[in-house]
């Protein structure tokens, strides 16, 4: 049950460009190679400040999505859908809010640097200081283990295993929780014995290994009901059930991918290329950017670490190819526009499936619609079953 399951989510910002596919995209194709994978549109989190921009939110989130399909997220393999069609996530939230310090909100980092750096919103709304809940609950309510997430992410990850444990401890307490707990271990059958070893060495020893091997000896185990499961990962590490398990930031190593003019490509910049510009507009962009402003003329010798074309060949050009852009521009031997050719053919072939991709797309838009249904529907399947646990465990229902 607890198998790693990676989730993560983005704010609704439209058409996707190669800044987000090679920070983010390339890495969430790669992942759902490897695990189940569930990505979202984060629309009510674009309400956490925006809240009277809404005009293009729905709009965006499907632009989104288009070009996640284009990146290469595959529906088939992939859950894809958007937060606000999965009604679970608000009840989690506001479960999880009944026993969540203040405190523990106000401290989050982005809390008062988000408020400075954007002084001209309002940010002094509820919705904006629950902001990481909700993304703790959007983490928790499927019970999800690694999320992929950027540096500045982090401290909500944090937050996120700190809400779980306090779940757990407050919620996940039995009073014959002890002899439960052994009794499940006694349906491992064969891996008991095991089961019980490892769980020693974690607790007299901390060898976190030996929990790791526990825990999949329980992950293993067909047999097991949902709270036997929960008993036995709790009874692994502590004295309660695990009912919500901490998930993990699964840090994707900084691609910085420059922009047109040597910066990061961001849009706030308007210096990025769209996923799916016309290999013309790529051609024309490239031609037009900036260079070393020393080399005036065509004759004058230029320096690479001085010009924002380098970046580019650092990303898309071989050994080779990098060799001759260095020595070519210290000796004026090339020109600019022919510095930058290779550049533009990378690009364009980049660019080439992706644009082929979105066509079917834009020419049929129910398309997107019925994947984005049908993630939908499976979100909200694998969160009900979450959400059951939860009222269960505090009360609010009959345990099944
Ligand atoms: N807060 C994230 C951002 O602004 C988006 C997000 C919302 C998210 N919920 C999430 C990311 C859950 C990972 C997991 O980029
Ligand atoms: Fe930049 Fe290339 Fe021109 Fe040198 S030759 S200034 S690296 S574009």
């Amino acid at each position: 049950m607890f198998a790693d399951r990676v989730l993560s989510g983005m704010r609704p910002t439209g058409a996707m460009h190669l800044g987000h596919y090679h920070g983010v995209l390339k890495n969430w194709a790669r992942l759902q190679e490897e695990h189940p994978c569930l990505f979202f549109v984060a629309d009510w989190h674009a309400l956490t400040t925006h809240y009277e921009e809404t005009q293009r939110i729905s709009a965006d989130g499907v632009d989104m999505v288009i070009d996640w399909l284009a990146s290469g997220v595959d529906p088939n393999k992939a859950t894809i859908f958007i937060q606000s069609r999965v009604p679970q996530h608000a009840e989690l939230f506001l479960l999880l809010a009944m026993a969540t310090p203040l405190g523990w909100l106000e401290r989050v980092p982005t809390y008062k640097d988000q408020q400075q750096k954007l002084s001209d919103r309002d940010l002094s709304t509820y919705g904006f200081l629950g902001y990481p809940l909700m993304q703790a609950a959007d983490i928790l309510v499927y019970r999800s283990t690694l999320v992929p997430v950027g540096e500045d992410q982090v401290p909500h990850i944090e937050m996120t295993r700190e809400i779980a444990r306090r779940f757990n401890h407050v919620f996940g307490a039995e009073p014959d929780f002890e002899a439960k707990a052994k009794a499940a271990a006694r349906k491992l059958g064969g891996d008991a014995k095991r089961f019980e070893e490892l769980r020693t060495q974690y607790q007299q020893e901390g060898n976190t290994e030996a929990l790791m091997r526990a825990r999949s000896i329980v992950n293993a185990a067909a047999q097991l009901g949902v709270e036997d499961r929960e008993r036995l990962f709790g009874y692994s590490e502590g004295a309660h059930r695990v009912i919500l398990p901490e998930p993990a930031a699964l840090l994707t190593k900084v691609s910085r991918m420059p922009g047109l003019d040597g910066q990061r490509m961001a849009k706030s910049y308007k210096n990025t290329i769209a996923l799916r510009e016309e290999p013309e507009s790529v051609t024309k962009k490239i031609r037009t950017m900036p260079t070393d402003p020393a080399r005036v003329r065509r004759t004058d010798p230029g320096e690479p670490e001085r010009c924002p074309v380098w970046p580019l060949h650092q990303v898309y050009s071989d050994e080779p190819t990098q060799q001759w852009v260095q020595t070519g521009c210290h000796t004026a031997g090339i020109g600019c526009l022919e510095c930058k050719q290779p550049v533009i053919d990378a690009i364009v072939r980049e660019l080439a499936p992706m644009r082929e991709r979105v066509q079917r797309f834009l020419d049929q838009p129910a398309l997107v619609q019925d994947i984005v249904a049908d993630g939908c529907d499976k979100a909200r399947a694998m969160a009900e079953e979450t959400m059951h646990e939860v009222r269960a465990a505090m009360g609010l229902v009959p345990a099944r």
